[in-house]
C-alpha cells in the first residue's frame, strides 16, 4: 500500500508512522511542515528504512501538495497535520486557519484530484464542545466547538464529510480524545507536567483543575486509526476514546506519586478562556464495526510514558531552550 501521510513528524503522527512500517508491504510518504511541533527526531528509528520517504512541505501549498502527489502516487492518505493546541490557538488564530481549514481543503482538493481511495481526517472529541455529565457524546452529537482549534477541526471535519456528500470522495473522520505517550510536545497536560515535575518546578493548574479529560494511549489511538484505515465505511466518522476519564488534579496527582514529587508543586493559576469541563465519548461505534478497543490502561501508559521523559532528557532539553531552531537549521536545513 502506498500511504502519504501529512504531520508525521508530530507526537501521534511519528506514532503512526513507526507503527505500521511494522508492515513490509507499505511505502509512507511523510509531508510535515515542521513547525515548532514536528521533529524529525522522532523518526529516528525508522529514517534510514527504504519504505520511508519525508518531504518537508505545507499542507496548504497546493502547488507542492501536487508534486508530493504527482511523485508518491498514494492509494491512501492519513491527514494529522495541524496546529493542534488550544493555547495556542487561543493567542494566534491565523496559523490555525492557514493549516487545519485552508490546508485541510487544499489536501482534500490535491487527493480528490488523484483519485485516492481512502482519506483518513484525524479529528477530534472537542469538537463536540463541553458535555454535561452523565451524558457521552456518540458521533450523532451535536457540535458546539469553544475554541479556535476544535472550531477549526469541526469545520474541516464538515468540509471532509462534504466531499463524500457531494463527490463521493472515500473520506473517514476519526474523533479521538485526550492522547498521551512519548515524543509528545511539553506544551500539553501531561509532558509539560511531568518535565516539571522531574525539574522541580512548579505545576500550573488551570482554575480549580476539575476539568475532566478522556485519556487515550497514543498507540491505542494509531491501532483504531490502522483500523479505519482497513475497514471504516467510507462518509463516517469514528469516535476514539480512552475509555478513562479523570480530572486534571487527579492526572496531577498521580504523576507528583509516581515521580516522588511533593504536592507543593502545584501551582492554580488562571483559567484558560472559554475552558471545556468535560470531555465523555462514546467509541461503542468503533469498538462493535472494528473489534477495536484501548489496551493500555491509564496506570501502565503514565508509567511507560513517565519512565520515557525520564530516560531521553537530551530530546526534551533541546526543546526546552532557544538551541532548538538552530539545532534545527543545522541538522535538517530546508529539508
Ligand atoms: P502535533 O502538534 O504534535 O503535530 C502536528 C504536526 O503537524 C507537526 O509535525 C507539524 O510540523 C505538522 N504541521 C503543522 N502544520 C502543518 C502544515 N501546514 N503542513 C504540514 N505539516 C504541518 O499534533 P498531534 O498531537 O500529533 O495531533 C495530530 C492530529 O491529531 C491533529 O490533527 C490533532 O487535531 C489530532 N488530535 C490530537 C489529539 C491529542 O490529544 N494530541 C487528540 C485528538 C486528535
Ligand atoms: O481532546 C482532544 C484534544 O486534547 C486534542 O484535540 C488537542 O489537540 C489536544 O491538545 C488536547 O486538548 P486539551 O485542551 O484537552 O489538552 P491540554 O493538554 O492543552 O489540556 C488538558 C487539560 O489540562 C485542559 O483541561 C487544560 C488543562 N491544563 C493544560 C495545561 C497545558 C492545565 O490545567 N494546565 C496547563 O498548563
Amino acid at each position: 500500500m502506498k500511504l502519504l501521510v501529512t504531520g508525521g513528524a508530530g507526537f501521534i503522527g511519528s506514532a503512526f508512522i513507526r507503527l505500521v512500517l511494522g508492515d513490509p508491504t507499505v511505502q509512507i510518504l511523510n509531508v510535515d511542515k515542521l513547525t515548532y511541533a514536528g521533529n524529525l527526531d522522532n523518526l529516528r528509528s525508522v529514517e534510514n528504512n527504504p519504505q520511508y520517504a519525508f518531504v518537508r512541505a505545507d499542507v496548504a501549498d497546493r502547488a507542492a501538495m501536487r508534486d508530493a502527489f504527482e511523485h508518491h502516487r498514494p492509494e491512501t492518505v492519513v491527514h494529522f497535520a495541524a496546529e493542534s493546541h488550544v493555547d495556542r490557538s487561543i493567542l494566534n488564530p491565523q496559523p490555525v486557519f492557514d493549516t487545519n481549514l485552508a490546508g485541510t481543503f487544499t489536501l482534500l482538493e490535491t487527493a480528490r484530484a488523484f483519485g485516492v481511495a481512502r482519506f483518513v481526517h484525524v479529528s477530534t472529541d472537542e469538537v463536540y464542545g463541553s458535555i454535561e455529565t452523565p451524558l457521552e457524546a456518540d458521533e450523532a452529537y451535536p457540535l458546539k466547538p469553544s475554541s479556535p482549534y476544535s472550531a477549526s477541526k469541526a469545520g474541516s471535519d464538515l468540509l471532509a464529510l462534504s466531499y463524500f456528500t457531494t463527490y463521493r470522495f472515500p473520506v473517514v473522520v476519526t474523533r479521538a480524545s485526550n492522547n498521551y505517550g512519548p515524543y509528545q510536545f511539553p506544551e500539553k497536560l501531561l509532558p509539560l507536567m511531568i518535565s516539571n515535575a522531574l525539574q522541580d518546578r512548579p505545576l500550573p493548574v488551570y482554575g480549580d483543575g476539575q476539568q475532566i479529560r478522556d485519556w487515550l494511549y497514543v498507540d491505542d489511538h494509531c491501532r483504531a486509526i490502522l483500523a479505519v484505515l482497513g475497514g471504516g465505511r467510507d462518509g463516517q466518522i469514528y469516535n476514539i476514546g480512552g475509555s478513562r476519564s479523570l480530572a486534571n488534579l487527579d492526572v496531577i496527582g498521580a504523576i507528583l506519586s509516581a515521580t516522588g514529587k511533593p504536592e507543593s508543586l502545584i501551582q492554580h493559576v488562571g483559567d484558560r478562556p472559554g475552558h471545556d469541563r468535560r470531555y465523555a465519548l462514546s467509541s461503542r461505534k468503533i469498538m462493535s464495526e472494528l473489534q477495536w478497543a484501548p489496551l493500555v490502561d491509564f496506570e501502565d501508559g503514565l508509567r511507560r510514558t513517565i519512565r520515557w521523559y525520564q530516560d531521553n532528557e537530551p530530546w526534551l532539553e533541546h526543546l526546552r531552550t532557544g538551541e532548538y531552531q538552530r539545532y534545527y537549521a543545522e541538522n535538517y536545513g530546508n529539508r
